[in-house]
């Protein structure tokens, strides 16, 4: 899967050096990024002209070195840690909302108008929730929605649990119960875009967002409204309860 993915990215970043990527993190495209490391060491893949946007950021935390206390949890820290930091991208080209912004709503108009200005987006990288959200976007959450501040679910704060928080032993109450994410109407201007799943856990949901109703109670479902090219790639768990494979 991580290598298909990679795959997909490389062949974008050597016909177009200078392509906008929007990246998102979470554990499924790990093994992706871990992949476009090893292109550039090994074959030099150049990220030198590349620009990213990334989908979303919890809000309250960043990378602020005064706030230890959040440090390690961000997707600012998971995007430096897992990739930023090991290609030669240049940190000025990447862009990622800003969780400590005094004000989220001026910061979320001018993160759309910095994809517009970039030329928008070439290549978005998906995954899906266990509610079916791609970036924060919750059920419910419109079509046509922008960058915008999000309100997490029950779901998605326990399903992050695990992964951001037990390790450093802050109690669920107390994980942000908001982001920034771009909304489901950012995410469908992207000229193009792979969407990865893997593991039993997400087989309902990668089965009802793409064969199921096109509904905004799972937002992934917008995939089957899509205009740009996708290619989902999923492991034989995630696709095993897709009826028409
Ligand atoms: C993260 C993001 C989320 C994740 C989703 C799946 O930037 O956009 O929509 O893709 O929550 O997370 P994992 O991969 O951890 O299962």
């Amino acid at each position: 899967m991580s290598k298909y993915a990679a795959g997909i990215i490389a062949d974008l970043i050597r016909r177009k050096p200078d392509c906008v990527l929007g990246l998102a993190t979470g554990s499924t495209p790990i093994g992706t990024y871990r992949e476009l490391i090893r292109l550039h060491k090994e074959e030099g893949l150049d990220f030198s002209r590349v620009k990213t946007f990334n989908l979303d950021e919890y809000l309250g935390i960043g990378m602020d070195l005064s706030k230890p206390y959040h440090l390690d949890q961000s997707y600012a820290r998971f995007m430096y840690e897992e990739l930023f930091k090991h290609i030669n991208i240049k940190l000025e080209n990447t862009h990622i909302p800003d969780g400590l912004t005094k004000n989220p709503e001026e910061f979320c108009k001018a993160y759309e108008e910095e994809i517009k200005k970039a030329g928008g987006i070439d290549l978005q990288v998906l995954g899906i929730g266990g509610d079916g959200h791609w970036g924060f976007n919750e059920p419910g959450s419109p079509f046509t929605s922008r960058t915008r501040v999000e309100a997490l679910t029950k779901q998605t704060i326990d399903d992050n649990y695990e992964a951001f928080y037990k390790a450093a032993g802050i109690p669920k109450e107390e994980m942000p119960h908001y982001a920034i994410t771009m909304g489901i109407g950012t995410i469908l201007e992207a000229r193009s875009a792979i969407m990865l799943a893997n593991g039993a856990k997400k087989a309902d949901i990668v089965a009802k967002a793409l064969e199921g109703p096109v509904t905004n109670e799972v937002t992934a479902s917008a995939i089957q409204i899509y205009k740009g090219d996708i290619t989902v790639i999923l492991d034989k768990d995630a696709a095993s309860k897709l009826k028409n494979l």
